[in-house]
């Protein structure tokens, strides 16, 4: 099956495409920009689901009518702060997406909290949408803590500060070979991988 990704982020496509060919599913990941590119997108539903749906349906209209769309949205959601930034994760430092000064942003913010309050999660929530209209939503969530100071250079947005239940080290630190097998977009992508390998053998 043929997936075009709502986005215009290439290391993106790059993270799915991986993701798509780990999960053995048989199916072709392809980016926005072969249809013309994403077209803008306010996210302002107020819900992951809610703003991975509104781009979706954006860019089904450049699509084939047989191909498939999938459309993600993603944040980090911190108890101390009553899940936020959340869905505002990429301009929590202001509307420039300036991943760095969010991940500073974000630091400075829960300098002092006490560690039994730094409990966190990333969220990721995907939307796939069908040739016949029909919206389905898989949700992954990554379960952690904040760390107090940034960690190790791999990845990329919150992942210095991030480190997942279960391991000693930060996302950052972990690095791609093991943040693709237990990452949010993992998780989500393992319920859509099941879900296209039911519809595709029935
Ligand atoms: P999106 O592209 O609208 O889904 O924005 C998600 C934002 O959440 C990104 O800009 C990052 O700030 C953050 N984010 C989502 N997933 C990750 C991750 O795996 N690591 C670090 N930051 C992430």
């Amino acid at each position: 099956m043929k997936l075009y990704l709502a986005s215009g982020n290439d290391h993106k496509a790059a993270e799915f495409a991986a993701l798509a060919q780990r999960s053995g599913l048989d199916a072709v990941i392809l980016p926005a920009r072969a249809v013309g590119g994403m077209p803008e997108v306010v996210e302002d539903t107020g819900t992951f689901a809610g703003n991975a749906g509104k781009k979706a349906r954006a860019l089904r209209p450049l699509v084939p009518r047989d191909a498939w769309v999938l459309a993600d949205d993603s944040g980090v959601c911190v108890d101390a702060l009553d899940g936020g930034p959340g869905v505002e994760s990429a301009y929590y430092a202001g509307p420039q997406h300036d991943a760095a000064a969010n991940l500073w942003k974000l630091v400075e913010v829960m300098r002092g909290v006490p560690a039994a309050r730094r409990g966190a999660r990333f969220v990721c929530v995907l939307v796939l949408l069908g040739p016949d209209g029909q919206e389905k939503v898989f949700e992954g969530r990554c379960e952690g803590v904040l760390l107090e100071e940034p960690r190790g250079g791999a990845g990329f947005g919150y992942d210095p500060i991030f480190r997942p239940a279960g391991h000693a080290l930060s996302y950052a630190e972990l690095g791609d070979a093991v943040k693709s097998r237990i990452s949010h977009r993992a998780v989500a992508w393992a319920k859509l991988a099941d879900y296209c390998a039911r519809l595709t053998a029935g």
